[in-house]
């Protein structure tokens, strides 16, 4: 074993497999770009305060998970864990709130997580996100949700599903929250749950163990309590998807791991993938930007996660992205050869070609043992007395005929090769 390994539960991605991360994280955004969204890029780390405030101090990811420690200046910093509260962070930092809404921002990269590591759930992980901020339009949600379902497809995935449901608003979730306590207190709990039925009643929803869920089953759900308002405004999403073609199943008790949700909420299923089932989630979030001190605008956003992406296209048996490192393989046999197809490759790459050469003259069989493993369709390969003579031999590594090419016309002989 090597001295230093990565991080507990932090993963590597290495070519070739690195090619489908790439692919999936490239497509999710820009399916995003195609509506509009601007890119941004945020710091890694923030003020600790920004996340205990936006996020919410009584989930676990702050509560639990977070990067957190003091810089040289001893101020608490924290490595993102998500990254909605740094977007309107910015937002309200850099004034756009103030300019033409919805302010539409879209972003990718890596958070952090402390979490126990098992498949598909890491303690760097990657999303690419979108942001929608300042308009509390349902149409806007249905276009949020259609880039996520539309961003999957056009990776080929499909076994997955889109779960939706409503977690109120102002008006009628506090109601619903004594409504969900009174009932929750009356039942058998353990210390641990009824101080989480407390804090946070909704999260006792979410737990996992058979006899809590037993006792909650019948437990109110907010979709039956919603007020006129937010009921409108979920049925007018629900229409627009449907328009949309964008399928999806209400589950009246998801429950979302960070505080900062309203109304419209939803999450993406993957079958594939074991426990750590959610590819995407996102949702409202009305409330946030008054919280972190800014206007009193609405917002609404997913998180895609890249990773459990790559891992879901490899459950359906697919692939994304292109595997090979290059189109064409240069094998020099010789000191002037290798002069000759470096200005080759150059030539090709200037022209959009992926090139490789072979280096430290590992003669002929390596070297074509490199343009092999290269994925390379092509190989051009020339030793000395060719190129005196003025000729490259170009060689298509699929049917291993090779012909030899005046030097000057080669360029234009593997493009069109290859077109
Ligand atoms: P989230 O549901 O916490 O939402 O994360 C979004 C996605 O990131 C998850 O569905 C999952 O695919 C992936 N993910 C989360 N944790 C891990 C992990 N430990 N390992 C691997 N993948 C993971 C958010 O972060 C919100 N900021 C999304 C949002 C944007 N809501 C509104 N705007």
């Amino acid at each position: 074993m090597s001295e230093f390994q990565a991080p507990k539960g932090v993963p590597d991605y290495l070519p070739p497999e690195s090619a489908e991360f790439v692919a999936v994280r490239d497509g999710l955004l820009n399916t995003a770009r195609l509506a509009g969204y601007g890119d941004v890029e945020l710091p890694i780390f923030e003020d600790t305060a920004l996340f205990a405030r936006g996020v919410g101090e009584s989930t676990d990811v702050v509560s639990k998970e977070m990067y957190t420690f003091a810089d040289r200046g001893e101020r608490s910093v924290t490595l993102r864990p998500e990254g909605t509260a740094g977007v309107m962070r910015a937002v309200i930092e850099h004034g756009l709130d103030r300019g033409a809404l919805p302010v539409k921002l879209c972003y990718a990269g890596p958070f952090f997580r402390y979490e126990r590591p098992q498949a598909g759930r890491y303690r760097q992980l990657q999303q690419v996100g979108v942001e929608a901020i300042g308009v509390d339009d349902p149409a806007l949600d249905a276009e949020v949700i259609a880039i996520a379902d539309a961003g999957f497809r056009s990776l080929g995935l499909d076994g997955f599903r889109l779960e939706i449901t409503s977690l109120g608003d102002d008006t009628c979730r506090p109601q619903y929250r004594e409504l969900l306590q009174s009932f929750l207190f009356k039942l058998d709990l353990d210390d641990d749950t009824r101080r989480r039925a407390e804090i946070n009643p909704l999260r006792v929803l979410d737990d996992k163990r058979p006899h809590v869920r037993e006792m909650t089953a019948e437990a109110p759900v907010m979709l039956d309590h919603l007020s006129d308002v937010a009921k409108q405004h979920f049925e007018t999403v629900l229409a627009h998807l449907d328009a949309l073609g964008v399928p999806y199943v209400i589950n009246p008790r998801m429950v979302r791991g960070l505080d900062y949700y309203t109304k419209t909420t939803f999450e993406f299923v993957h079958d594939g993938l074991g426990a750590q089932s959610g590819i995407g989630g996102g949702g409202r979030y009305d409330g946030l930007m008054r919280q972190l001190g800014g206007q009193d605008l609405s917002g609404i956003g997913f998180g895609l996660g890249v990773d459990r992406t790559v891992l879901a296209l490899r459950a359906e048996g697919k692939t994304a992205g292109n595997p090979s490192r290059c189109d064409v393989f240069g094998v020099p046999l010789g000191e002037q050869s290798k002069l000759v197809l470096a200005t080759v490759a150059a030539r090709l790459r200037a022209a959009g070609v992926r090139v490789d050469l072979a280096y430290g003259d590992r003669g002929m069989k390596g070297a074509m043992r490199a343009a092999d493993r290269s994925g390379a369709r092509i190989a051009l390969v020339a030793g000395d007395r060719d190129i005196e003579a003025g000729t490259i031999g170009v060689k298509d590594l699929a049917t291993g005929a090779q012909v030899d090419i005046p030097a000057d016309s080669v360029v234009a002989e593997v493009i069109t090769r290859l077109a």
